[in-house]
């Protein structure tokens, strides 16, 4: 098959065309960010990146056209990211999003459509199922801009299915392991990672209670596969994520426990401090992960001290090297 999968040089991305490729497919990245997280590929004749962006409509029109199979990956990811750039990150998720469905919808292709966890909001009645609640804050808060946006980018997916193309739309929970974003940014296994590696301390937000549903990227990347394979999952919204409810504060123990000796300790931080005012954190976030499960035929197989252990080891080479 030949997939397409736009923001396929990112974290996610890569680890997707690398699931293709061993599969013996073909895959077109398009993506306007640095190459590095695929240059192992470059010499291999399956694997075309394209530095180009899913702005660039006659480019999107011919990848599209020749393609079996899109991912649409491409997005403005991270808080510092969405917190600082509410416009570009609405320009990009929602307007980016709608040139690639558009393509699609011309050439009959299917599509997969990556959302996030974020688009339940701060709903407080945990595990979320796939048609449960949004429940968010104000737009004057540019926290809920990210959420939002891929819940627009949802919403035209499915609005799209009703007119016939067949789309899946995959909502990740906290994917983490190797090729995340650089130390001390992006997200917090990096950040703790960063801390770590200059022997820093561990910031934990608040009284580090609040929880996440870590999941490892080999699982996530299974889970993903399947839902572009998968006819059964046409038309549906999945969760992808292990239902292992973790407090940042026993994530940042687990990190510290499985480095070994450091001088690094536990420090506790506000959210002012870290993220400013506009910036509201989520209690509990975790997955009802049924469909993955039964729909996909995915169950995640790695344990989170596992997973932290291998991103761990490849962060420690790459800082080495
Ligand atoms: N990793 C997670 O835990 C997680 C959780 C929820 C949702 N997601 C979603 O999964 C997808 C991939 O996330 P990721 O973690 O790999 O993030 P990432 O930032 O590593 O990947 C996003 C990629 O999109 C590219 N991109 C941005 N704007 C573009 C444009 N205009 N044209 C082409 N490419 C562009 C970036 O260069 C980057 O390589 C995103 O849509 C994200 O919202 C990820």
């Amino acid at each position: 098959m030949r997939i397409l999968i736009t923001g396929g040089a990112g974290f996610l991305g890569s680890h997707l065309t690398d699931a293709f490729i061993a599969r013996g497919d073909e895959v077109f990245v398009l993506d306007t960010g640095a190459i590095a997280k695929v240059r192992h590929l470059l010499n291999d004749p399956r694997f075309h990146y394209v530095h180009d962006s899913i702005f660039n409509l006659e480019l999107i029109d011919s990848l599209v056209a020749k393609c079996d199979l899109i991912y649409h990956l491409a997005a403005v990811v991270g808080v510092e990211h969405y917190v600082a750039d509410p416009y570009e990150t609405l320009n990009v998720n929602v307007n980016g999003t709608q040139n690639v469905l558009k393509a699609a919808y011309k050439y009959g292709k299917k599509v997969v459509f990556s959302s996030t966890s974020e688009v339940y909001g701060r709903n407080p009645k945990v595990p979320w199922r796939e048609d449960d609640d949004r429940v968010l804050g104000a737009t004057t808060i540019d926290r809920w801009c990210y959420s939002t946006s891929k819940a627009v980018g949802e919403h035209f997916c499915f609005a799209y299915h009703k007119l016939g193309m067949p789309v899946t739309v995959v909502r990740f929970f906290n994917v983490y392991g190797p090729r995340l974003d650089r130390v001390d940014v992006g997200r917090l296994f990096t950040i703790f990672m960063g801390q770590l590696l200059r022997g820093a301390d561990l910031t934990v937000i608040g009284d580090g209670a609040q929880t996440r549903c870590f999941t490892y990227v080999t699982d996530a990347v299974a889970a993903t596969v399947a839902a572009g394979l998968n006819p059964a999952a046409d038309g549906h919204a999945i969760n992808i994520g292990v239902d292992v409810e973790t407090s940042v504060l026993e994530f940042a123990h687990l990190m510290l426990e499985l480095y070994g000796p450091t001088t690094s300790k536990i420090k506790f931080v506000t959210q002012e401090a870290v993220y400013g005012n506009s910036y509201e954190d989520i209690p509990r976030r975790v997955p009802d992960n049924t469909k993955m499960r039964t729909l996909l035929g995915i169950e995640p197989k790695v344990s989170l001290r596992e997973g932290t252990a291998l991103a761990m080891d490849w962060f420690r080479r790459e800082a080495r090297a």
